[in-house]
């Protein structure tokens, strides 16, 4: 398995990091998550745009430009010849001896990694759902950044997984922000609402697929959000990433969103959602 260290494709246990990259010591970097179907990126652009839109809100300059990253990447993913999986890719603001909060004047080499794996779809995700759980929102007030800080994140993720759950939907104050590492949405009435795309939440590329699809299909979508109280009505609750397209949530905290299954709704979203994957990569082995 090759990984990418700058622009050099080397075996993963021959990947070396300095100790004092900022990365490394400060989180201060940006990553992406990109999804590849049959051997080919989905919404890539997309999210290629938003690492350099993060790195930009971080005054951290990407050494390279978008073909020049695209040439570098699909080097990476030929040489692990992926088919159904993820790339992993960060950029940290590079390397700052001795260890300093304050960032230099003259800009540091950024130190590009990358890794791929292969993730197959699990269908059982899409179709039976998920439980979740409801976490305080206690991260910064900058998650639109898609930054190597994380704990906030993980913390909740796990605290979700101990519980038996695979996601925490978080709140501010009773108003939900989004997933630990997904976006999330409610159906009432057959509306669908979700966060505003703001400085409280990551502007998710399947969100960004998810709502055109909606709107294009005649679901109305109103992105003022929702709050805990609405939460525990919902017709239909479910998340989003480029890991888990669009995954039904059928019990929070242990009680049943509806009746406990995936609802229409998020079906026909989900439907709508594989079309598009379609358009880009081709026949899927699932569908
Ligand atoms: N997570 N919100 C947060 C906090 C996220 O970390 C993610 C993605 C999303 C969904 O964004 P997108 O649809 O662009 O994947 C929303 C990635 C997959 C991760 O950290 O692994």
């Amino acid at each position: 398995m090759k990984v990418l260290v700058n622009d050099q494709l080397i075996e993963r246990d021959e990947a070396k990091i300095d100790i004092e990259d900022r990365g490394y010591q400060f989180g201060d970097g940006v990553y992406e998550v990109v999804r590849m179907y049959n051997g080919k990126f989905f919404t890539y652009e997309e999210h290629i745009d938003r690492l350099y839109a993060s790195a930009a809100k971080i005054d951290l300059v990407i050494p390279y430009s978008k073909p020049e990253l695209r040439a570098i990447l699909d080097s990476l993913v030929t040489a692990n010849n992926v088919g159904t999986g993820n790339v992993y890719l960060q950029v940290t603001r590079g390397i700052q001896s001795p260890r300093n909060h304050v960032i230099p004047e003259t800009p540091l080499k950024a130190v590009l990694t990358a890794s791929t794996s292969e993730v197959p779809r699990d269908m059982t995700l899409f179709e039976d759902g998920r439980k979740a759980i409801v976490e305080e929102d206690v991260r910064w007030l900058r998650c639109d950044i898609k930054s190597l800080n994380l704990l906030g994140n993980s913390m909740a993720k796990n605290k979700a997984h101990q519980a038996g759950a695979l996601e925490a939907i978080l709140h501010r104050d009773g108003s939900v922000t989004e997933g630990s590492a997904t976006n999330a949405y409610m159906i009432k009435d057959g509306t669908l609402f979700t966060h505003a795309a703001d400085n409280l939440v990551l502007a998710g590329i399947t969100r960004q697929v998810i709502l055109r699809v909606a709107r294009e299909n005649g679901i109305p979508v109103d992105e003022s959000g929702f709050t805990l109280t609405d939460l525990a009505t919902a017709d239909e609750v479910f998340i989003s990433s480029t890991t888990i397209e669009v995954t039904p949530i059928i019990a929070i905290d242990d009680k049943p969103v509806g009746d406990g299954k995936r609802g229409p709704i998020t079906k026909q979203l989900h439907t709508y959602f594989t079309a598009e994957i379609l358009k880009q990569c081709g026949e899927l082995a699932f569908v």
